[in-house]
């Protein structure tokens, strides 16, 4: 059901770890799975993503996802790594099973908090840069769950 691309993102994580004095540092969680993930950049003066580094505490598809992410946005500018949706995310990983698109979208919503942070640091303004929410959840519709 993973594409190979995945099980390799799973097995082989790329830019674990953490940035001591990163630039930016965004956390979302998911409140329905309770899955947790932290994003490091740091950023340059051009404004260019030098280093990225993710921690955490989820699913399969949502490491795999944290670091596919992490791979696009390495040395891209802030207002590329913007474009970087969750979507393109999955693309690039040959897919996510539909009940695992939830899961990709923590490592956008990381990657925004942390653009977010070092926005904020620097008193700047990202184009289409929203407040980061705590949670993925945050704000959507009540959802029809049969219980
Ligand atoms: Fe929680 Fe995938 S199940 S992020």
């Amino acid at each position: 059901m993973y594409s190979e691309k995945v099980m390799d993102h799973f097995q082989n994580p790329r830019n674990v770890g953490e940035i001591e004095n990163a630039a930016g540092v965004g956390t979302v969680g998911n409140a329905k799975c309770g899955d947790i993930m932290r994003i490091y950049l740091d950023i340059d003066e051009n404004q260019i993503i030098r280093d990225v580094k993710f921690k955490t505490f989820g699913c399969g598809a949502a490491v795999a996802t944290s670091s596919m992410a992490t791979e696009m946005v390495k040395g891209k500018s802030i207002q590329e790594a913007m474009q970087i949706t969750n979507k393109a995310v999955a693309e690039a990983l040959d897919g996510l099973p539909p009940v695992k698109m939830h899961c990709s979208l923590l490592a956008e919503e990381a990657i925004h908090a942390a653009l977010w942070d070092y926005a904020e640091k620097n008193h700047i303004t990202i184009e289409g840069l929203k407040k980061p929410k705590s949670d993925i959840h945050e704000g959507e519709e009540e959802e029809n769950e049969e219980y």
